[in-house]
């Protein structure tokens, strides 16, 4: 049955600029103000990962340092024990920890395989919980994979549970390339809740085949009830190719109030956020409701 609320999980200030280049620190810290106005509770702020391999999140701790938003939850990614310090010396309140259902993906995104990077997470748990801060974990590639193409849902399974017994509160399923259609994400989704409560899972869509929307009904109508989205549909993986961004923020609500499903969040003003940081970069929003909106 469908959730009768759900939680967004606002991934444009990282999975969507994460690949952009030249934007200013001060353009980031409006956005996640904007954002944070438009009633996002949930923001991932940035990413504490080398600046050598995604240069365009080396300012995240700048970012995050300049930003007064005590009732937001904002997370950042945190690879290793190195990227959790500095993340929480700059403020951050939830960690997430991110690994792949496909060896190649794991290698070519974090440089290890998938049990060296639960080894690497365990070091990452252990500091998180000193000092009270939760931690999201991410499996990538959960419908299929760039380097090593369809992925078995038992390795999703698999990972998911490793993710969740090293005390992940939620693991978000990323179908990192956006090659899924609704009939894979429910197979994969219905093996995973056989043996996972709906609540410790979130989705994660890319919408490269334009599938993220369709996909995420599905997925709602298993129960799920939490999703990640980037307003304006910003973004893309600078370790999977031509994948384009999250699906963005705007579809979703706009979905969700057709559902009759709560969510919590300002639709024009998310939109009046997602035009403000595509003109600022020098695009338009990847999202057919704010391009409505603005027409109409
Ligand atoms: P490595 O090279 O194996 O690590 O990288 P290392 O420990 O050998 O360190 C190498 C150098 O990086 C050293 O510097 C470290 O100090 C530095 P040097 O001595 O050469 O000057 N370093 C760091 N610097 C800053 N912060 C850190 C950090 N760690 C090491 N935390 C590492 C391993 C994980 C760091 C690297 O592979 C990396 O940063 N990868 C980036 C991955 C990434 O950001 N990918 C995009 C996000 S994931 C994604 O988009 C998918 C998701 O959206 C879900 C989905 O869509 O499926 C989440
Ligand atoms: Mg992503």
């Amino acid at each position: 049955a469908f959730p009768t609320k759900v939680r967004i999980v606002e991934m444009g200030a990282r999975d969507g600029l994460q690949n952009e280049k030249a934007v200013s620190t001060k353009d980031k810290i409006t956005l996640i103000n904007a954002l944070s106005d438009a009633g996002l509770k949930d923001i991932e702020a940035g990413a504490f990962v080398s600046p050598k391999w995604v240069p365009q999140m080396a300012d995240s701790a700048e970012v995050i340092k300049a930003l007064d938003l005590p009732h937001v939850n904002l997370s950042a990614l945190t690879p290793n024990l190195k990227g959790a310090h500095v993340a929480l010396d700059a403020g951050v309140r939830e960690f997430a920890i991110f690994t792949a259902a496909s060896e190649s993906f794991c290698q070519k995104n974090i440089n290890c395989s998938i049990d060296e990077s639960i080894e690497r997470f365990s070091e990452v748990m252990t500091f998180a919980k000193a000092n009270n801060i939760r931690v999201r974990g991410y499996v990538s590639c959960i419908a299929g994979c760039p380097y090593e193409g369809d992925i078995a849902p038992q390795k999703v399974l698999e990972v998911t549970q490793k993710l969740l017994a090293l005390g992940c509160y939620e693991v978000s399923l990323g179908d990192t390339v956006g090659v899924g259609t609704a009939n894979k994400i429910t197979e994969v989704l219905s093996l995973l809740l056989q043996h996972i409560d709906k609540t410790k899972l979130a989705v994660h869509f890319h919408d490269t085949y334009g599938q993220a929307l369709t996909n995420i009904y599905a997925a709602l109508s298993l129960g799920i009830a939490t999703v990640d989205a980037a307003v304006a549909g910003l973004g893309g993986c600078p370790y999977a190719k031509g994948a384009s961004g999250n699906v963005a923020t705007e579809d979703v609500v706009y979905l969700l109030n057709g559902l009759g499903i709560e969510h919590g969040i300002d639709l024009q003003r998310l939109s009046n956020a997602g035009w403000q940081i595509t003109q600022a970069i020098g695009k338009a929003p990847v999202s057919k409701v704010a391009i409505a909106l603005h027409n109409t």
